[in-house]
């Protein structure tokens, strides 16, 4: 590990495209980062993220022609993860509070009394409120996972460029039941990234309110 501070992680982090082929991340190391990575917040901690690792040649190859023009990132990355959100984590709510509870977290009343609000007001949401929660969810997942990387020692690229339902059906992930959220990969980069550029703050922020027009931040 490199014990960077978070604020050298997030310095350090950059889109990495092309990885050292040679390096594997062995699975007890991959394993400890998605484990870093689902510390993230998550809405009543239901914890909808889903990782599915693509590291086999065959697995590789299965879905080589459906990432559009990030065939250099599969072709070299240790891994491409694929982080998913379950549409169905709702139905999750009685695990993650019986398990607060077993673990001291939580007192069984309130487990009672929460479970029994939480249900009632979800089962009145609309399908694609609770999928863009859980799309929500697994991305500060996905965030956490790239900063872990960083932290030891990989690089990685964030990916959104691929063929979602051709890889759901490649992968054998049910696609009525998951929604594909980003591919990341993840290896040791080969060269200094390149730098990318931020809107200035004044252009994205405001204190308080919109201005007049309701506009938020100075327009270019
Ligand atoms: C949701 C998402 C999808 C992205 N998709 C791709 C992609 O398909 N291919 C790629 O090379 N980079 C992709 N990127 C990386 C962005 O281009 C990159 O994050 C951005 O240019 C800023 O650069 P940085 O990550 O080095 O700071 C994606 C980033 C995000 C957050």
């Amino acid at each position: 590990m490199n014990n960077l501070s978070l604020i050298e992680a997030i310095e350090s982090r950059k889109s990495v495209k092309e990885f050292d082929s040679s390096v594997k991340i062995p699975r007890a190391e991959m394993e400890e980062m998605i484990a870093l990575a689902t510390k993230a917040p998550s809405s009543i901690n239901l914890q909808p993220w889903r990782f599915v690792i693509v590291e086999s040649e065959e697995a590789k190859a299965a879905i080589k022609d459906l990432v559009r023009f990030n065939t250099r990132q599969l072709e070299t990355s240790a891994a491409f993860i694929l982080v998913l959100s379950d549409n169905t984590h709702i139905h999750d709510i009685e695990k993650v509070y019986g398990k607060s509870v077993k673990l001291g977290y939580m007192p069984q009343e309130v487990m009672t009394t929460n479970v029994a609000a939480l249900k009632e007001s979800l089962s009145n949401a609309p399908e694609s409120y609770i999928q863009m929660q859980g799309m929500m969810d697994a991305n500060l997942a996905a965030m956490q996972l790239m900063l872990v990387a960083k932290d030891y020692g990989y690089d990685t690229n964030p990916i959104g460029g691929f063929e979602r339902d051709e890889v759901m059906a490649a992968l054998s992930i049910n696609k009525e039941r998951y929604m594909p959220v980003m591919f990341i990969a993840i290896g040791k980069g080969v060269k200094a990234p390149h730098d990318s550029s931020r809107h200035e703050l004044e252009e994205i922020m405001s204190y308080n309110h919109g201005d007049a027009d309701g506009i938020v931040g100075k327009s270019s």
